[in-house]
């Protein structure tokens, strides 16, 4: 629903701090007094989607039903992403963390890759495309990508693989028309190879049951989500990553974020590309 359409709601102080701990406790993200616009425009949407006209109900609803929590997250997440976005990593990826990598592998060998939060899926999409065209030890080995995130919406964008031109703008022109097909208005579609090579499942990165079926992987992209949380959730983040990389495995994080004051398991390695942390 559009903004301007969505009918104003004024939520109470302590409404509003109830729809801030719900979400919080459900995804580590911070949400207070600050974004009161914010919060009231998105609660405003759900309460008009389900016909409640007032905040108390609302949250009774939110609290014990689990589509509607659902819909509430999937209302508050910032999906903000495009291709190739902080692409040094992308270089450091195929120069230098897969070499060292596949050192203790043998040809065939999977090699397991998480994009963590993937959002609209640009990011795992993007690893796939930047390996094709960079990595010369690409189909020696059997490379998995999945892309995770807490936002079903999103994910359910990510498997249909359809992007405008924001998404693209920083993609070569040779790398868009041999990765995409074109639709209407400079929209494009992800090629049909890569959309089933890539797979996207649902994880919540504070909630270390979610986590485990995902298996190890051996290197985890998980890029512009820890700046929406506080300490706490941060370092509950740090931890399930920590369990989720394969010993010897690497996490890089986005350009603003650092696992300084979130976890001393990790080595830092600074490579010539970018700064990523290290499973000893
Ligand atoms: C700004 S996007 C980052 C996407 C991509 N990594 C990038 O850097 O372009 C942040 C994503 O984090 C997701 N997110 C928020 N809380 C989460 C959580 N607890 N677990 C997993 N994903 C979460 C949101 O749904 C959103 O898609």
């Amino acid at each position: 629903m559009n903004d301007a359409f969505t009918p104003a709601i004024t939520l109470t102080t302590e409404e509003l701090k109830r729809i801030g701990d719900l979400l919080y406790r459900w995804t580590g993200m911070i949400f207070g007094e600050k974004k009161r616009y914010y919060i009231e425009r998105r609660v405003g949407e759900r309460m008009a989607r389900n016909q409640i006209a007032d905040a108390r109900t609302y949250l009774s609803l939110v609290s014990g039903h689990t589509g509607e929590r659902e819909a509430l997250i999937n209302a508050f997440t910032i999906n903000e992403t495009y291709f190739y976005r902080e692409k040094h990593q992308l270089a450091a990826l195929a120069r230098e963390i897969l070499p060292e990598i596949v050192r203790t592998k043998r040809p065939g060998d999977l090699v397991r890759i998480w994009s963590m939060p993937c959002s609209t899926g640009e990011e795992a999409y993007s690893i796939a495309i930047w390996l094709l065209e960079n990595w010369p030890l690409v189909d020696a080995y059997h490379i998995e990508i999945v892309g995770s995130d807490i936002d079903t919406h999103a994910l359910t964008q990510a498997r249909e693989g359809r992007y405008g031109k924001r998404a693209l703008a920083r993609l070569p022109a040779v790398v868009a028309e041999s990765y995409f097909e074109p639709e209407r208005n400079h929209r494009r579609q992800i090629i049909e190879d890569l959309r089933e090579s890539v797979h996207f499942a649902p994880a919540n990165i504070i909630d270390g049951p979610s986590l485990a079926p995902l298996g190890r992987f051996d290197v985890i992209l998980c890029r512009n989500l820890l700046i929406y949380f506080d300490d706490e959730s941060r370092r509950i983040a740090a931890e399930n990553l920590y369990a989720c990389v394969a010993p010897g495995g690497y996490v890089c994080l986005g350009h603003s974020e650092s696992m300084a004051r979130m976890s001393d398991r990790f080595t830092m390695a600074r490579l010539e590309d970018a700064i990523v942390y290290r499973r000893p």
